[in-house]
Protein backbone atom coordinates (compact mmCIF):
# COMPACT_ATOMS: atom_id res chain seq x y z
CA UNK A 1 0.00 0.00 0.00
CA UNK A 2 1.27 3.30 -0.98
CA UNK A 3 1.23 5.74 2.63
CA UNK A 4 1.66 9.06 3.02
CA UNK A 5 1.12 10.68 6.60
CA UNK A 6 -2.77 11.39 5.50
CA UNK A 7 -3.35 7.59 4.67
CA UNK A 8 -6.26 6.27 6.89
CA UNK A 9 -7.54 2.99 8.34
CA UNK A 10 -11.11 2.45 7.90
CA UNK A 11 -12.90 1.68 11.10
CA UNK A 12 -15.56 -1.12 11.41
CA UNK A 13 -18.48 1.87 11.50
CA UNK A 14 -16.58 2.90 7.78
CA UNK A 15 -14.94 6.28 9.85
CA UNK A 16 -11.00 6.89 8.28
CA UNK A 17 -8.64 7.52 10.89
CA UNK A 18 -5.18 8.48 10.26
CA UNK A 19 -3.12 5.71 10.64
CA UNK A 20 -0.50 8.06 12.49
CA UNK A 21 -1.71 10.16 15.30
CA UNK A 22 0.22 12.72 17.65
CA UNK A 23 0.06 11.24 21.66
CA UNK A 24 0.17 13.80 24.23
CA UNK A 25 0.48 11.85 27.38
CA UNK A 26 2.84 12.96 29.92
CA UNK A 27 2.82 16.28 28.43
CA UNK A 28 2.60 19.35 30.19
CA UNK A 29 -1.09 21.35 30.57
CA UNK A 30 0.05 24.51 29.16
CA UNK A 31 2.56 25.51 27.12
CA UNK A 32 4.49 22.44 26.59
CA UNK A 33 1.40 20.67 25.08
CA UNK A 34 0.05 23.88 22.77
CA UNK A 35 3.66 23.82 21.32
CA UNK A 36 3.87 19.97 20.58
CA UNK A 37 0.38 19.90 19.21
CA UNK A 38 1.04 23.03 17.05
CA UNK A 39 4.72 21.50 16.05
CA UNK A 40 3.15 18.10 14.76
CA UNK A 41 -0.05 19.67 13.09
CA UNK A 42 2.47 21.93 11.23
CA UNK A 43 4.53 18.21 10.58
CA UNK A 44 0.81 16.93 9.08
CA UNK A 45 -0.02 15.23 11.30
CA UNK A 46 -3.58 15.55 11.44
CA UNK A 47 -4.74 13.23 14.26
CA UNK A 48 -4.19 13.91 17.74
CA UNK A 49 -4.73 11.44 20.79
CA UNK A 50 -5.30 12.73 24.52
CA UNK A 51 -7.47 11.84 27.56
CA UNK A 52 -8.87 13.37 30.59
CA UNK A 53 -6.57 11.82 32.69
CA UNK A 54 -3.91 13.72 30.89
CA UNK A 55 -5.03 16.53 32.19
CA UNK A 56 -3.89 18.60 28.90
CA UNK A 57 -7.47 18.57 26.94
CA UNK A 58 -7.99 22.30 27.51
CA UNK A 59 -4.39 22.88 25.52
CA UNK A 60 -5.00 20.76 22.69
CA UNK A 61 -7.86 22.48 22.32
CA UNK A 62 -6.57 26.05 22.19
CA UNK A 63 -3.69 24.52 20.12
CA UNK A 64 -5.80 23.14 17.36
CA UNK A 65 -7.77 26.64 17.52
CA UNK A 66 -4.65 28.66 17.37
CA UNK A 67 -3.87 26.40 14.17
CA UNK A 68 -6.37 27.87 11.98
CA UNK A 69 -6.99 24.40 10.37
CA UNK A 70 -10.38 22.80 10.15
CA UNK A 71 -12.01 21.09 12.39
CA UNK A 72 -13.39 18.46 10.15
CA UNK A 73 -9.72 17.70 9.22
CA UNK A 74 -8.24 16.65 12.35
CA UNK A 75 -9.09 13.48 14.28
CA UNK A 76 -9.68 13.94 17.87
CA UNK A 77 -9.61 10.84 20.10
CA UNK A 78 -10.22 11.28 23.96
CA UNK A 79 -10.94 8.99 26.67
CA UNK A 80 -13.14 8.47 29.72
CA UNK A 81 -11.38 7.96 32.64
CA UNK A 82 -12.05 5.17 35.41
CA UNK A 83 -12.53 7.36 38.28
CA UNK A 84 -15.57 8.65 35.96
CA UNK A 85 -16.54 5.42 35.83
CA UNK A 86 -16.57 4.41 39.30
CA UNK A 87 -18.44 7.50 40.62
CA UNK A 88 -20.74 7.13 37.05
CA UNK A 89 -20.19 11.05 35.97
CA UNK A 90 -19.64 9.44 32.70
CA UNK A 91 -21.64 11.93 31.15
CA UNK A 92 -20.60 14.87 32.38
CA UNK A 93 -16.80 14.05 31.78
CA UNK A 94 -17.85 13.57 27.89
CA UNK A 95 -19.19 16.73 28.03
CA UNK A 96 -16.22 18.63 30.04
CA UNK A 97 -14.26 17.23 27.27
CA UNK A 98 -16.31 18.65 24.83
CA UNK A 99 -16.07 22.09 26.38
CA UNK A 100 -11.97 21.52 26.96
CA UNK A 101 -11.32 20.47 23.65
CA UNK A 102 -13.48 23.42 22.16
CA UNK A 103 -15.43 20.92 19.64
CA UNK A 104 -18.95 19.82 19.52
CA UNK A 105 -17.83 16.48 18.89
CA UNK A 106 -15.06 13.74 19.14
CA UNK A 107 -13.74 11.79 16.10
CA UNK A 108 -12.83 8.54 19.21
CA UNK A 109 -14.32 8.08 22.49
CA UNK A 110 -12.51 5.54 24.59
CA UNK A 111 -13.22 3.67 27.56
CA UNK A 112 -9.27 4.26 28.85
CA UNK A 113 -9.14 1.28 31.23
CA UNK A 114 -11.33 -1.57 31.82
CA UNK A 115 -12.99 -1.56 35.05
CA UNK A 116 -15.10 -4.93 35.71
CA UNK A 117 -17.88 -3.60 37.38
CA UNK A 118 -18.85 -0.49 35.70
CA UNK A 119 -17.53 -1.50 31.74
CA UNK A 120 -21.69 -2.37 30.68
CA UNK A 121 -22.63 0.74 32.39
CA UNK A 122 -20.11 2.86 30.61
CA UNK A 123 -20.28 1.02 27.21
CA UNK A 124 -24.16 1.94 27.29
CA UNK A 125 -23.12 5.55 27.90
CA UNK A 126 -20.71 5.86 24.68
CA UNK A 127 -23.40 3.68 22.58
CA UNK A 128 -25.71 6.48 23.42
CA UNK A 129 -23.19 9.21 23.11
CA UNK A 130 -22.25 7.61 19.58
CA UNK A 131 -26.13 7.34 18.74
CA UNK A 132 -26.52 11.20 19.50
CA UNK A 133 -23.95 11.70 16.64
CA UNK A 134 -21.06 13.41 19.17
CA UNK A 135 -19.03 10.68 19.06
CA UNK A 136 -18.18 9.55 15.36
CA UNK A 137 -16.50 6.24 16.39
CA UNK A 138 -16.29 4.91 20.00
CA UNK A 139 -14.17 2.18 21.62
CA UNK A 140 -11.90 1.11 24.36
CA UNK A 141 -8.31 0.97 25.54
CA UNK A 142 -6.21 -1.11 27.48
CA UNK A 143 -8.79 -3.88 27.28
CA UNK A 144 -7.28 -7.71 27.02
CA UNK A 145 -9.05 -10.76 25.32
CA UNK A 146 -11.45 -11.26 28.73
CA UNK A 147 -12.49 -7.88 28.61
CA UNK A 148 -13.39 -8.00 25.42
CA UNK A 149 -15.46 -10.82 25.57
CA UNK A 150 -17.11 -9.54 28.20
CA UNK A 151 -18.14 -6.85 26.86
CA UNK A 152 -19.23 -8.02 23.39
CA UNK A 153 -21.48 -10.10 25.27
CA UNK A 154 -24.37 -7.47 26.14
CA UNK A 155 -22.70 -4.77 23.58
CA UNK A 156 -25.41 -3.22 20.93
CA UNK A 157 -22.27 -1.55 19.52
CA UNK A 158 -18.80 -3.53 18.53
CA UNK A 159 -16.25 -1.24 19.92
CA UNK A 160 -14.32 0.14 17.11
CA UNK A 161 -10.34 0.47 18.41
CA UNK A 162 -8.58 -1.27 21.41
CA UNK A 163 -6.01 1.09 21.82
CA UNK A 164 -3.17 -0.74 24.25
CA UNK A 165 0.70 -1.07 25.08
CA UNK A 166 1.98 -2.13 22.26
CA UNK A 167 5.84 -2.01 19.97
CA UNK A 168 8.37 -4.51 19.30
CA UNK A 169 9.72 -5.45 22.79
CA UNK A 170 5.87 -5.98 23.66
CA UNK A 171 4.01 -6.85 20.01
CA UNK A 172 0.68 -8.25 22.41
CA UNK A 173 0.13 -11.03 19.31
CA UNK A 174 -2.65 -12.65 21.65
CA UNK A 175 -4.65 -9.68 22.41
CA UNK A 176 -3.85 -7.86 18.59
CA UNK A 177 -5.17 -11.38 17.10
CA UNK A 178 -8.46 -11.26 19.42
CA UNK A 179 -9.05 -7.54 18.40
CA UNK A 180 -8.89 -8.29 13.90
CA UNK A 181 -11.32 -11.50 14.83
CA UNK A 182 -13.92 -9.21 16.18
CA UNK A 183 -13.22 -6.49 13.31
CA UNK A 184 -11.82 -4.46 16.34
CA UNK A 185 -8.85 -2.09 15.29
CA UNK A 186 -5.48 -2.47 17.23
CA UNK A 187 -4.01 0.95 18.02
CA UNK A 188 -0.65 1.02 19.54
CA UNK A 189 -0.25 3.84 22.82
CA UNK A 190 3.89 3.55 23.88
CA UNK A 191 4.79 2.81 20.57
CA UNK A 192 7.94 3.75 20.78
CA UNK A 193 8.96 2.11 24.06
CA UNK A 194 7.36 4.89 26.71
CA UNK A 195 9.48 7.16 28.10
CA UNK A 196 12.40 5.73 29.78
CA UNK A 197 12.18 2.58 27.76
CA UNK A 198 15.15 0.57 26.42
CA UNK A 199 13.47 -0.13 22.98
CA UNK A 200 15.15 2.65 20.55
CA UNK A 201 18.17 0.98 22.04
CA UNK A 202 17.87 -2.21 20.29
CA UNK A 203 20.55 -3.69 17.95
CA UNK A 204 17.87 -4.98 15.17
CA UNK A 205 16.20 -1.79 15.34
CA UNK A 206 19.77 -0.14 14.91
CA UNK A 207 21.34 -2.39 12.29
CA UNK A 208 17.76 -1.80 10.11
CA UNK A 209 17.68 1.90 10.65
CA UNK A 210 21.63 2.22 9.53
CA UNK A 211 20.73 0.42 6.12
CA UNK A 212 17.95 3.06 5.45
CA UNK A 213 19.75 6.18 6.90
CA UNK A 214 16.56 6.01 9.12
CA UNK A 215 16.65 5.84 12.93
CA UNK A 216 15.68 3.00 15.21
CA UNK A 217 12.28 5.11 16.19
CA UNK A 218 11.23 5.61 12.36
CA UNK A 219 12.09 1.55 11.90
CA UNK A 220 9.71 1.22 14.73
CA UNK A 221 7.11 3.16 13.93
CA UNK A 222 7.26 1.94 10.29
CA UNK A 223 7.30 -1.12 11.05
CA UNK A 224 3.63 -0.80 13.54
CA UNK A 225 2.68 1.00 9.98
CA UNK A 226 2.71 -1.93 7.78
CA UNK A 227 1.00 -4.30 10.26
CA UNK A 228 -1.84 -2.04 9.85
CA UNK A 229 -1.56 -0.70 13.54
CA UNK A 230 -2.39 2.55 14.37
CA UNK A 231 0.18 4.78 16.41
CA UNK A 232 0.64 7.66 18.36
CA UNK A 233 3.92 8.63 19.17
CA UNK A 234 4.85 11.34 21.63
CA UNK A 235 7.56 14.29 21.79
CA UNK A 236 7.85 17.13 23.21
CA UNK A 237 10.75 18.09 20.57
CA UNK A 238 10.14 19.52 17.11
CA UNK A 239 12.41 18.06 15.42
CA UNK A 240 11.40 14.39 16.71
CA UNK A 241 8.23 15.71 16.18
CA UNK A 242 8.94 15.79 12.41
CA UNK A 243 11.32 12.95 12.16
CA UNK A 244 8.47 10.75 13.58
CA UNK A 245 6.23 12.21 10.86
CA UNK A 246 8.95 10.43 8.31
CA UNK A 247 7.93 7.71 7.51
CA UNK A 248 7.21 6.83 3.63
CA UNK A 249 10.16 7.16 1.77
CA UNK A 250 10.97 3.68 2.77
CA UNK A 251 9.48 0.52 3.25
CA UNK A 252 10.88 -2.85 5.11
CA UNK A 253 11.25 -6.06 3.74
CA UNK A 254 8.90 -8.90 4.27
CA UNK A 255 12.57 -10.51 6.30
CA UNK A 256 12.79 -7.24 8.52
CA UNK A 257 9.27 -7.08 9.59
CA UNK A 258 9.70 -10.55 11.00
CA UNK A 259 13.16 -9.93 12.67
CA UNK A 260 11.22 -6.97 14.94
CA UNK A 261 8.17 -9.36 15.09
CA UNK A 262 10.34 -11.58 16.77
CA UNK A 263 11.98 -9.12 18.88
CA UNK A 264 9.62 -9.94 21.95
CA UNK A 265 9.98 -14.06 21.48
CA UNK A 266 11.01 -13.26 25.20
CA UNK A 267 8.48 -14.43 27.60
CA UNK A 268 9.00 -11.60 30.06
CA UNK A 269 6.86 -8.96 29.34
CA UNK A 270 8.84 -5.46 28.72
CA UNK A 271 5.59 -3.45 28.79
CA UNK A 272 6.28 0.01 30.62
CA UNK A 273 3.15 0.84 31.23
CA UNK A 274 0.80 -0.95 33.99
CA UNK A 275 -0.58 -4.42 33.01
CA UNK A 276 -3.96 -4.87 32.51
CA UNK A 277 -4.12 -8.56 32.19
CA UNK A 278 -2.98 -8.19 36.20
CA UNK A 279 -4.38 -4.97 37.36
CA UNK A 280 -8.33 -5.36 37.59
CA UNK A 281 -10.56 -2.57 39.00
P1 LIG B 1 10.67 13.45 24.09
O1 LIG B 1 9.26 13.89 24.37
O2 LIG B 1 11.65 14.06 25.03
O3 LIG B 1 11.05 13.56 22.63
P2 LIG B 1 6.17 6.78 23.39
O4 LIG B 1 5.54 7.51 22.24
O5 LIG B 1 6.49 5.37 23.14
O6 LIG B 1 5.44 7.00 24.69
O7 LIG B 1 7.63 7.35 23.59
C1 LIG B 1 7.84 8.60 23.85
C2 LIG B 1 9.24 8.74 24.39
O8 LIG B 1 10.21 8.61 23.36
C3 LIG B 1 9.35 10.08 24.96
O9 LIG B 1 10.13 10.03 26.09
C4 LIG B 1 10.01 10.90 23.85
O10 LIG B 1 10.78 11.89 24.45
C5 LIG B 1 10.87 9.86 23.16
N1 LIG B 1 10.95 10.06 21.71
C6 LIG B 1 9.99 10.44 20.85
N2 LIG B 1 10.44 10.46 19.60
C7 LIG B 1 11.73 10.08 19.65
C8 LIG B 1 12.74 9.90 18.67
N3 LIG B 1 12.49 10.13 17.40
N4 LIG B 1 13.96 9.48 19.09
C9 LIG B 1 14.21 9.25 20.39
N5 LIG B 1 13.29 9.39 21.36
C10 LIG B 1 12.05 9.81 21.00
Amino acid sequence: MKMDIKTTKKLNNGVEIPYLGFGVFQVKDGEDTVKSVKWALEAGYRHIDTATAYRNEGSVGQAIQESGINRKDIFITTKLPIDAMKKSTQMETFETSLKLLQTDYIDLYLIHWPHTGKNRESWKILEEIYKSGRARAIGVSNFMEKNIDALLADAKIVPTVDQIELHPHYSQHAVAAHCAKHGIACEAWSPLGGTGGKLLDDPVLNNIAKKYGKSAAQVTLRWELQNGIITIPKSTHQERIKANANLYDFELTLAEMKAINDLDANPQPLGMGWNPYTIEY
